[in-house]
């Protein structure tokens, strides 16, 4: 397993390219189980899970590849088996259950574990496919979906906002016959990138970005070419390394229209964050950075993905702040790791009571998920001395070429092997 070595205490100055978004990324590929022909996706990133939703697609019969950024999905005689080896290494695997039941009646996927950040059950999926006509059966840990004869259009309203639970059933409903009418949906702009990309093939979706999605069925979804939108958390996670090492980063492709909550906080906490036609432009402004309260809420609230990122920064502000994290069960595991590098946090329940204004100094330390992991690397740019970052096969999950990218404005990163 590789590490992060670190040594900390440079200000980062220089232009950062942003990728395309992992999370917008995984359900369009998985999108393209529904369609009938050819697709070809560009601005795709180079991460494990882009890599774990390609050979997902090979082993249900699609002919896909990633070569530079471009994903060529081709047609072939599709499976309907999403085996545990694979989906047990990426949870967002879950995706291809709506298509497979839309395009084949049929679907057996693997039931995705909990994770490190929690349970993550999928019952919200599977109720409302089910009353789109879907029956489920659990046999040894797969879920075994059937509709044969067909899906059928239905009003859903979700409990929560569940992203993974719109894609599914928004990705369903294409093709299920007649009006599906999904209330509660999530708004994130990874929902919306989606309908856009069915849209392209010749879907009907409208209120996409809002929480009441209309779509009508229709026959077939044709082939087609699609962008991949810039990723929004990759993004406010470089805009902290600029706050948390006191440089000043450029961020170009940042989506910052889709960042206003994060921008806001930011802002809120001290730092000086400027539109210019090159890009966004990130630094810490006169008066230093100082703590403030951060609850996380579904989109457009503060994102869950940039929690852990943003209790770095708070690590290195003035006074205290509390951080809530509403939407996991189990997303502080970053916390102790933070603590010994010498972090006063206390977590009580689902809060966490950061007390900043004390030098992190580097250590040791452990990437537990993937957004945790971001947040290491964080603190070892911040620290006073070496950190080692291990376990980051997390972070290759979710950040593009990390350390290449980092080195180039400053950063003292390298990636080393580890003996297994
Ligand atoms: C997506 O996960 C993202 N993953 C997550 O990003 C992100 O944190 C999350 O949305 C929230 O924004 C991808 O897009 C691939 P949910 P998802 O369904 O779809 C519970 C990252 O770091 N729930 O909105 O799983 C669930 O347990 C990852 O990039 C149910 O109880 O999120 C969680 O507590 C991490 N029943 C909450 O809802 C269900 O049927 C939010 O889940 C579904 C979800």
């Amino acid at each position: 397993m590789d590490s992060f070595l670190i040594e900390g205490g440079e200000p980062l100055k220089g232009v950062i390219e942003v990728s395309g978004s992992k999370n917008a990324a995984l359900p369009i590929i998985m999108a393209s189980i529904a369609v009938d022909d050819e697709v070809v996706y560009t601005n795709v990133p180079d991460l494990r899970d882009i890599h774990t939703t390609i050979n997902l697609l090979n082993i249900l019969g699609r002919e896909a590849e990633l070569r530079d950024g471009v994903v060529t999905v081709k047609n072939g005689a599709l499976s309907m088996e999403a085996p545990y080896d694979l989906v047990k290494t990426m949870r967002a695997s879950v995706l291809c259950l709506g298509p497979l039941l839309a395009r084949l009646g049929e679907a057996k996927v693997s039931l995705p574990g909990g994770c490190a950040i929690g349970a993550r059950p999928v019952d919200q999926h599977l109720s409302a496919l089910e009353k789109m006509g879907a029956s489920f059966d659990l046999e040894n840990g797969y879920i075994h979906g059937r509709c044969p004869g067909g899906l059928k259009g239905a009003h859903i309203r979700f409990d929560f906002p569940t992203v993974g639970g719109t894609e599914n059933v928004l990705m369903a409903a294409c093709l299920a016959r007649g009006e599906t009418v999904l209330e509660n949906a999530a708004r994130e702009p990874e929902i919306v990138d989606l309908a856009n990309f069915l849209i392209r093939c010749g879907a009907r979706i409208e209120g996409q970005g809002t929480t009441m999605m209309h779509v009508w069925g229709v026959e077939r979804l044709r082939g087609c070419s699609y962008r991949i939108m810039p990723d929004r958390i990759e993004a406010g996670t470089f805009l902290i390394a600029a706050g948390v090492t006191g440089g000043e980063l450029l961020l170009r492709h940042c989506p910052l229209g889709d960042m206003s909550a994060v921008v806001d906080k930011l802002r809120a906490a001290g730092m000086v964050i400027t539109e210019v036609p090159e890009g966004v432009l990130a630094r810490v402004g006169e008066e230093g950075l100082k703590c403030v309260d951060v609850c996380t809420r579904p989109h457009p609230g503060f994102p869950t993905d940039m929690q852990a990122q943003f209790m770095v920064l708070m690590c290195c502000a003035q006074g205290s702040g509390l951080v809530e994290e509403n939407i996991f069960e189990n997303r502080f595991m970053h916390v102790q790791e933070l603590v010994r590098m010498g972090a006063d946090i206390h977590v009580t329940g689902s809060s966490a009571m950061v007390r900043g204004g004390r030098k992190l100094t580097g250590a040791p330390v452990m990437a537990s998920d993937l957004r945790a992991g971001a947040a290491l690397v964080l603190a070892g740019l911040a620290a006073e001395g070496e950190t080692r970052v291990q376990r980051i096969y997390h972070v290759d999950r979710g950040y593009e070429h990390l350390a290449d990218k980092l080195s180039a404005v400053g950063a003292r990163i390298r990636r080393v092997k580890e003996a297994d």
